[in-house]
């Protein structure tokens, strides 16, 4: 299965020391993984998971979001700030139901088009619930990814930014089995190991090959040109 290369060496790293009991993990039902998604994108872990369990126990599901009114869910929501996405989450949860009969798109084309939905959500969605071989690339992983690759391009460029998406697209597991492990260990690289400043190298799995190591100053990467 994860064999050489950098999918290999991430999915191998996910399963021996990336993070296993977070309350999403562990399940492919994509309405807990779409809420803890949309939870995680400006909030951190640790705060989420209260949330996270009080929002399941008020709405066990997308019948059940959507029937609500949009006030019940920004009380739920109240605290966790960005309150944009407490409300294209309802209308999110809406339009599965009016339009997808109550279940979410099994791609991520086809969950890029719901409120709230970028393009890495969508494809953590799709990797973590169909094992869609899709690549992420949040603000973490663009930064484990531009270090590992010694990508030098300034990501404040549209046509940088696409360049890595389809490095990021070339490196994604060649087993669908693989996909929810590989994207779980980009993200627990990104939380844990390849840290903005001080990243912990010699714990990490692509110390080998990372370009930005061998160079000796992996902090420099995501490039940033000045302005
Ligand atoms: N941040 C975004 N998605 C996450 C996930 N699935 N687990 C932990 N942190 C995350
Ligand atoms: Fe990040 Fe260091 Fe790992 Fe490179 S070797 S990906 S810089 S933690």
């Amino acid at each position: 299965s994860a064999s050489g290369g950098i999918a290999g060496q991430v999915v191998r790293w996910q399963r021996a020391h990336g993070r296993h009991r977070l309350p999403w993990q562990g399940t492919r039902d994509p309405y807990r993984v779409w809420l803890s998604e949309i939870m995680l994108q400006q909030t951190q872990v640790s705060v989420v998971l209260g949330y996270y369990e009080r929002f399941l126990q008020r709405f066990p599901d997308v019948a059940a979001l959507a029937a609500a009114p949009v006030d019940d869910v920004l009380g739920l929501w109240s605290g966790l700030g960005y309150y944009s996405r407490a409300r294209n989450l309802h209308r999110c949860a809406q339009a599965v139901v009016a339009d997808h009969g109550g279940r979410f798109p099994a791609t991520s084309e086809g969950l890029q088009q719901l409120p709230g939905i970028g393009r890495s959500t969508a494809a953590a969605i799709a990797a973590f619930c169909f094992g869609e071989r899709t690549a992420i690339l949040d603000g973490n992983v663009k930064r484990v990814l531009a270090r590992t690759l010694g990508f030098g391009e300034d990501l404040a460029s549209a046509a940088s930014e696409r360049r890595l998406w389809d490095l990021a697209n070339a490196l994604v597991p060649a087993k669908a089995a693989d996909m929810p492990a590989y994207t779980q260990g980009l993200m627990d690289l990104g939380a844990t190991v390849c840290l903005v400043r001080n990243p912990h190298c010699l714990l990490c799995p692509l110390q080998t090959t990372c370009v930005a190591r061998q160079q000796g100053q992996p902090e420099s990467y995501p490039v940033k040109t000045r302005k």
